[in-house]
């Protein structure tokens, strides 16, 4: 007889962390249903209202990535939550961003964790991860030319990676109750500096690559030009502004805390990932 208990549903289901919860779930035979508008089991769109009923049929908890790139978004995530709550769903994890709390009043970080967590319906746990080692190896921090070239004033951040990120999300998804309520903060093991980043890549991947240290808004116009909306650039300032200020992530421990093992180094990430530098180096 087919299995009709409730499933969970993985928003951003094709991303770094959804695709690697979904991972987790299909080893572990839970019943769940990755959503996106491209590679994933059920179609969803954040932009398209219509899709968010049909999303949450047959589910009871969700991992909820917010829309990504945007700055203005708390009134999608609010609509869906309604819809969640006529739904059924009792549990909602919530990926959103290291000192979630404390961004910047134009970005709707904070405005969506504070939505979240007054609602009754649901119990919920908020994810706030520090910047993510995947950024290095999939273009958002790319080597060119043997340059890394990022804002930092020389400050550092502890990296964390994206499978630790979806270890903790898989245990606040299985065990809600022991995680209603939590915010966890995600971290590496220790803060390294940009210099550490590219020694280490430099190591595992036996190419010279060297850090330099750019000027913020160089940086940020940069990424416009090159296909970032622009009001996104709040979003960018927030972020390196933290590390240049000195206040990037500090370690938390809460990985560990939370899946019983170390959070991944920034050197074990990278040995994992080598061939993502080897394989570009005509770039
Ligand atoms: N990068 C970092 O250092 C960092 C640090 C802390 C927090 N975060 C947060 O992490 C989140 C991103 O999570 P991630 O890295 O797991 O995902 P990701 O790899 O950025 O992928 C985004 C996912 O969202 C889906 N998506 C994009 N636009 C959509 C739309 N209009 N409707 C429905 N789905 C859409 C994508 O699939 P389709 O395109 O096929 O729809 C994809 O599955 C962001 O909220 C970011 O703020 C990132």
């Amino acid at each position: 007889m087919a299995d009709t208990s409730p499933a969970t549903l993985i928003l951003g289901g094709s991303g770094r962390t959804g695709s690697l919860v979904a991972q987790h779930m299909a080893d572990r035979g839970v019943r769940a249903y990755t959503a996106s508008r491209r590679g994933s089991d059920r179609f969803f769109d954040w932009d398209d209202p219509i899709t968010y009923a049909d999303v949450l049929a047959g589910v009871d908890r969700v991992y909820l990535v917010p829309p990504v790139m945007r700055v203005r978004y708390a009134d999608q995530v609010a609509a869906f939550l309604n819809q969640a709550e006529i739904a059924g769903v009792w549990h909602i994890t919530l990926l959103s961003t290291y000192n979630g709390d404390l961004a910047p009043r134009e970005i709707d970080v904070a405005t969506v964790e504070a939505d979240l967590a007054g609602r009754e319906a649901f119990t919920h746990s908020i994810l706030r991860p520090a910047w993510v080692m995947q950024n290095f190896t999939d273009d958002h921090l790319p080597v060119i030319n043997g340059v890394l070239a990022v804002p930092s004033g020389g400050a550092a951040e502890a990296f964390v990676d994206a499978a630790d990120i979806a270890a903790v999300a898989v245990d606040t998804l299985l065990e809600p109750d022991a995680h209603a309520g939590a915010r966890y903060g995600l971290t590496g093991p220790r803060a390294i500096t940009f210099d550490e980043v590219a020694a280490t890549i430099a190591a595992v991947s036996g190419q010279v690559v060297v850090y330099q240290d750019l000027d913020q808004e160089t940086w940020i116009n940069g990424a416009i030009a090159a296909g970032v909306p622009a009001d996104y650039a709040a979003m960018l300032s927030w972020l390196t502004g933290a590390i240049i200020a000195g206040n990037g992530s500090t370690p938390t421990g809460d990985v560990e805390t939370v899946i019983g093992r170390p959070a991944t180094s920034f050197a074990a990430f990278a040995e994992r990932n080598a061939a993502a530098w080897t394989a570009r180096e005509d770039r």
